[in-house]
């Protein structure tokens, strides 16, 4: 039996490099080695109220650029978080085992009351608590998610612990984000500082779904300085970004040429961009080209959704029964 692997994503809208190249790629290399559960997380996007129709394209766009990426619905199940109503009875239960204290202490809490200080709504209190449920549901071990989320996997272990004390049985088991890699990839900005995040702006993150020309000028606006004036000079990290990304997606020669071409302080930041952006552009063609196909198939898109629900609400739908069961829940 293979082990079960979790995880979701909030469609939030479209992917861009660094969702792909540290989430969505992990997720493809997982369906060929576990039981793998990916699915929308349509229902947390509720915790901040989008509109009806951008939630409708968001979900369907996110599932283009899985598919596009390279999930297989014949090698994992792909769903809808809504898709599965025993996800919300579930929840439902375990908001009883969750404190109020517990919940107001999580730091993705305390920024979205920050950040949208007239909706505090009780799901984005208990956001942590439909987290749980999701992993739970499936009887995952494994869920790979980047850092940010490495507290809500520990409390899914905490909730999933106080089912079996409350209760006295062994049901839930402890489920462990997991990554390939001791050291996450982090790519890097176009702004010139950390990490690319759509936070930071539009022209900052190059889409999956960018067009070539959009791709150029995104890159050719990348932040520079106006370049080395000592041979073999520390890179600062606008630099180092560029160089980073280039390692992403270019050939190891071409690394390598303007490397030295830094070192030897000829270098000439036009040129190297120039050349960042049509590898980019290279890189991303596969996948482009098939969200460009995918797009126009609601039909398959569908099916895809429809099949996977199917597969996921067996999965849950034993839980939920297992779970009334133990809660002594007796249907009428
Ligand atoms: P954003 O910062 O653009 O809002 P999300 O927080 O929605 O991105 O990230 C979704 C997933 O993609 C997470 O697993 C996260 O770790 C990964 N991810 C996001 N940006 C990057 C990046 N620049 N490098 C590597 N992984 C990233
Ligand atoms: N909270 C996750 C994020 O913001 C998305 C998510 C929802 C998730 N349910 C999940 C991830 C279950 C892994 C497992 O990225």
């Amino acid at each position: 039996m293979r082990e079960i692997t979790v995880s979701g994503v909030r469609p939030t809208g479209k992917q861009h490099l660094g969702n792909y190249l540290g989430a969505v790629v992990n997720f493809v290399k997982m369906q060929d080695e576990y039981n793998g559960f990916f699915f929308i997380a349509d229902l947390h996007s509720l915790t901040t109220h989008p509109k009806a129709a951008d939630l409708q394209a968001n979900v369907r766009q996110t599932l283009i650029e899985y598919l596009a990426c390279g999930l297989d619905p014949d090698k994992c199940t792909l769903f809808a978080q809504s898709d599965l109503p025993q996800i919300s009875e579930l929840y439902l239960v375990f908001n009883m085992l969750a404190y109020l204290g517990e919940l107001e202490k999580v730091p993705t809490f305390k920024d979205k009351v920050r950040d949208q200080p007239n909706n505090v709504n009780a799901g984005l209190l208990t956001y942590p608590v439909l987290m749980a449920v999701d992993i739970l549901i499936h009887h995952a071990v494994k869920v790979p998610v980047g850092k940010d989320q490495m507290q809500h996997i520990e409390m899914t272990r905490n909730f999933g612990n106080r089912f079996n004390h409350i209760y006295g049985v062994a049901y839930f088991k402890e489920p462990f984000g997991f990554t390939y890699n001791d050291n996450p990839l982090s790519v890097p900005s176009l702004d010139g500082a950390g990490k690319m995040s759509k936070s930071k702006g539009e022209n900052t993150v190059i889409y999956l779904a960018d067009e070539p020309e959009v791709i150029r000028k995104k890159v050719m606006r990348a932040v520079s300085d106006s370049g080395p004036t000592e041979p073999n000079q520390a890179k600062p990290e606008m630099i180092q970004n560029l160089f980073d990304l280039m390692g992403l997606v270019s050939k190891a020669d071409t690394l390598k040429h303007f490397g030295e071409q830094y070192n030897g302080c000829t270098i000439r930041y036009g040129d190297m961009k120039k050349q960042l952006a049509e590898d980019m552009v290279n890189y991303l063609a596969p996948i482009r080209e098939k969200i460009k196909e995918l797009s126009s198939d609601q039909n398959y898109l569908n099916k895809v959704l429809r099949e996977g629900g199917e597969k996921a609400r067996i999965s849950a739908g034993k839980t939920v029964s297992e779970v009334r069961e133990i809660i002594g829940l007796k249907s009428h």
